[in-house]
C-alpha cells in the first residue's frame, strides 16, 4: 500500500490483466481495468478514498440498495491525446448530474475532490487501460450505492462510492432502427427521469428485449399522458434535423436525462450557425416532415454511443427511413468534430477536456 501525492491510498496489483484486451476487437462493457476506487460513507461523512485493484465486493444479502434501488451511476469518458497522455471529457458535469442524481435519491452529494481528482488519480494508475484506436476509449462508470444491512424502507445512511473502469470500442456499429413506443412510459414530470438512477435502466429491459425480438435496436419513449412527444431513445437524448434546423426536447420537466454529450452537440450546432430548439416534439411533426421530405437527419447522443445515427423509425406498422447516413451534413460534420476535441486533436475552447 502507497500513498499518491494526490493523498489517495493505492494498493497497486502485483500483476497487470492489461494482455486480456485485444486492441483490434474492444468490445463495450466487457473487460475492467486492473483498479477501481472505493471511498464509503458513515455516520454523515465521507471517509477517505482508497484505490484497490479490481475486485468482487462482499456485501449482506440485506444490503438496501439490491432491495430497494437506491443506486445511482454516470457515464465518463477518458480518451488518449495526440502524445499518448490520458484526457477526460468534461468530468466536471457529470460530477454535477451526479449530484442532482444523489440529491433526489435522497442519498449523500460527493465532493469534486472525490469525484474528479478520485478519477484522475485512477486514470492515471490505469493509464496504459486507455486504447488509442479511432472510437475508443476508457469508458468510466462512477457509482453511488446504500449499503445499509436493513430491509425495511427508509433512507440509507451508510453509502459505498465507487469507480470502476471498462475499455470501449463503439457501442453501436451500424446505424440505429428505432421503434417508437407507446405502452410503456420511461418518466412522469415530478419522478426521476432526469436521474442516472439504476431503476431508469432496470424498467426498460423487457420493453427493450421485445422490441429487439421484433428487428430493432432501440425505442423512442414518448410522454406518459398522450405518447405525443418524444423524451428519449434507449439510454440516449435525440436530435432531429428537420429543414435547415436542429430540434432535441427541452430538459424542463424533469422527465429527460441532461445529457453531457447533448449538451456539447448544442454547443457546436450553435457555434456553427445552425438553430437549435429545445421544445416540445411531437410525432407527428416528425412523421409530417417526413412525408415533405424535410427530416433529413437524427441521431442519438450519449457517451457511451457518442454520437448515433438513426437509419429508420418505426411507429406501428409505419416505418420511416431517412436518407443514407453517408450523405448528412450535419451528423457527419458533428461526430467529427466532436472526436478531434475528445482525442485532443483540435484545440479545446471550451474548457471541456480536464488532464490527468
Ligand atoms: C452512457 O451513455 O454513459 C450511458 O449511461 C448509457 C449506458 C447505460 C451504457
Amino acid at each position: 500500500m502507497m500513498v499518491s501525492e494526490t493523498g489517495i491510498k493505492t494498493n497497486k496489483v502485483e500483476n497487470s490483466r492489461i494482455h486480456e484486451v485485444d486492441p483490434s476487437n474492444i468490445q463495450f462493457g466487457k473487460t475492467y481495468s486492473d483498479h477501481m476506487l472505493v471511498a464509503y460513507y458513515e455516520d454523515g461523512v465521507w471517509g477517505k478514498p482508497e484505490v484497490i485493484p479490481f475486485a468482487n465486493l462482499a456485501l449482506s444479502p440485506a444490503t438496501t440498495f439490491f432491495h430497494y434501488g437506491q443506486a445511482i451511476f454516470e457515464g465518463v469518458k477518458a480518451y488518449k491525446d495526440p502524445n499518448g497522455n490520458p484526457i477526460i471529457f468534461r468530468p466536471n458535469d457529470n460530477w454535477a448530474r451526479f449530484n442532482r442524481s444523489a440529491r433526489r435519491m435522497a442519498m449523500p452529494e460527493v465532493s469534486r475532490e472525490l469525484f474528479v481528482d478520485g478519477m484522475r488519480h485512477l486514470i492515471d494508475i490505469d493509464r496504459d487501460w486507455v486504447p488509442t484506436g479511432e472510437d475508443t476509449s476508457l469508458y468510466i462508470r462512477p457509482v453511488l450505492l446504500a449499503i445499509d444491512e436493513f430491509i425495511g424502507v427508509r433512507p440509507a445512511e451508510k453509502f459505498l462510492f465507487l469507480i470502476m473502469t471498462s475499455p470501449a470500442g463503439p457501442y453501436y456499429n451500424h446505424p440505429v432502427s428505432i421503434y417508437v413506443q407507446d405502452k410503456y412510459v420511461r418518466a412522469f414530470p415530478g419522478g426521476i427521469g432526469f436521474t442516472k438512477a439504476a431503476g431508469n435502466y432496470g424498467m426498460s429491459m423487457l420493453p427493450t428485449s421485445q422490441i429487439k425480438k421484433m428487428g430493432y435496436d432501440q425505442i423512442l419513449w414518448t410522454d406518459g399522458f398522450e405518447h405525443k412527444y418524444v423524451q428519449e431513445i434507449g439510454t440516449m437524448n435525440v436530435f432531429f434535423i428537420i429543414g435547415d434546423k436542429a430540434i432535441t426536447p427541452d430538459i424542463n420537466q424533469d422527465t429527460i436525462l441532461a445529457g453531457v454529450t447533448r449538451d456539447s452537440v448544442i454547443t457546436l450546432l450553435r457555434e456553427k450557425g445552425i438553430t437549435v430548439e429545445e421544445r416540445n416534439l411531437s410525432i407527428d411533426e416528425i412523421s409530417e416532415a417526413h412525408k415533405n421530405g424535410q427530416l433529413k437527419e437524427a441521431f442519438g447522443t450519449g457517451t457511451a454511443a457518442s454520437i448515433a445515427p438513426i437509419a429508420a423509425l418505426t411507429i406501428h406498422d409505419v416505418k420511416m427511413e431517412l436518407p443514407p447516413v453517408e450523405t448528412w451534413e450535419v451528423t457527419n460534420w458533428l461526430k467529427q468534430e466532436l472526436s478531434n476535441i475528445r482525442y485532443g486533436r483540435k484545440e479545446d475552447t471550451h474548457g471541456w477536456i480536464v488532464k490527468v
